[in-house]
């Protein structure tokens, strides 16, 4: 298989910290060194073929082609003893949940974000939003575990992802589950919302996204002040 471009510069795990990545996660991550990264906090396509309201869609929402590659990758790429936390689409957690067995990871816990307003309606009103936490072999318990359940904080418009994350709640999980200078990664990046949270915490960041849309929106909001 051709090496990704970034395949050379990423030997050297210094020269991983605050990367935007524009590509495909799961050739991108190949390129990363096994064990390179900390803590992986990610938000991957829900499986749903989502459309949103004003008729936005998310790349890879229709299939589940890249879901065992994708978590077998970044199983690899995270460092032994290290976890995952990962949204996921509730109506086929089946899928996930296999997936992520699958490759090694083990579910340790779940969160459940309370919401003030209601996203949509159906048989119910979706006023929260899960996602669980998974470990790759046996990490230390935080020196503080959050609360399983939390607020999900100011409704974020969606104004530059249509399921952009409010930053918040991200920066509490990074808080609880890295030390400061650790390195977050996220594959399937959007707006870059969980870069933002890492930053904000004083922990590195490595951000994948393969939407040209989606890249250009997060390259901006990450370095248009450099
Ligand atoms: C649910 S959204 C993430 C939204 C993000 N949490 C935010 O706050 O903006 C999932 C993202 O994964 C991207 N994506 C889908 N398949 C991908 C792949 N194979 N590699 C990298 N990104 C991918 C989509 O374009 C989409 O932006």
């Amino acid at each position: 298989m051709k090496p990704h471009p970034i395949q050379n510069a990423c030997g050297d795990v210094g020269k991983l910290a605050n990367r935007l990545i524009h590509g495909d996660c799961i050739e991108v991550m190949q390129s990363l060194p096994t064990g390179s990264m900390d803590f992986i906090l990610t938000d991957p396509p829900y499986l749903v073929k989502y459309q949103s309201r004003d008729g936005r869609s998310i790349m890879n929402d229709d299939n589940d082609r890249w879901l065992l590659p994708a978590f077998e990758e970044m199983h690899r790429v995270l460092k032994d003893n290290s976890f995952c936390i990962s949204f996921y689409g509730w109506h086929k957690v089946d899928r996930f949940m296999d997936a992520w067995k699958r490759v090694g990871f083990r579910p340790v816990g779940h969160f459940t974000f309370i919401k003030h307003y209601a996203s949509s309606q159906s048989f119910t009103q979706f006023a929260h939003e899960n996602a669980y936490l998974l470990i790759k072999g046996n990490p230390d318990r935080p020196q503080k575990a959050p609360r399983d359940v939390m607020p999900w904080g100011k409704y974020t418009g969606n104004k530059l992802h249509p399921t952009q994350k409010p930053v918040e709640p991200l920066g509490a999980l990074i808080e609880a589950y890295t030390v400061p200078g650790a390195l977050v990664l996220d594959p399937f990046s959007g707006s870059a919302s969980t870069a933002v949270a890492a930053r904000s915490k004083g922990r590195a960041f490595f951000a994948i996204e393969k939407d040209p849309a989606y890249y250009g929106i997060a390259k901006k909001r990450l370095f248009a002040d450099a």
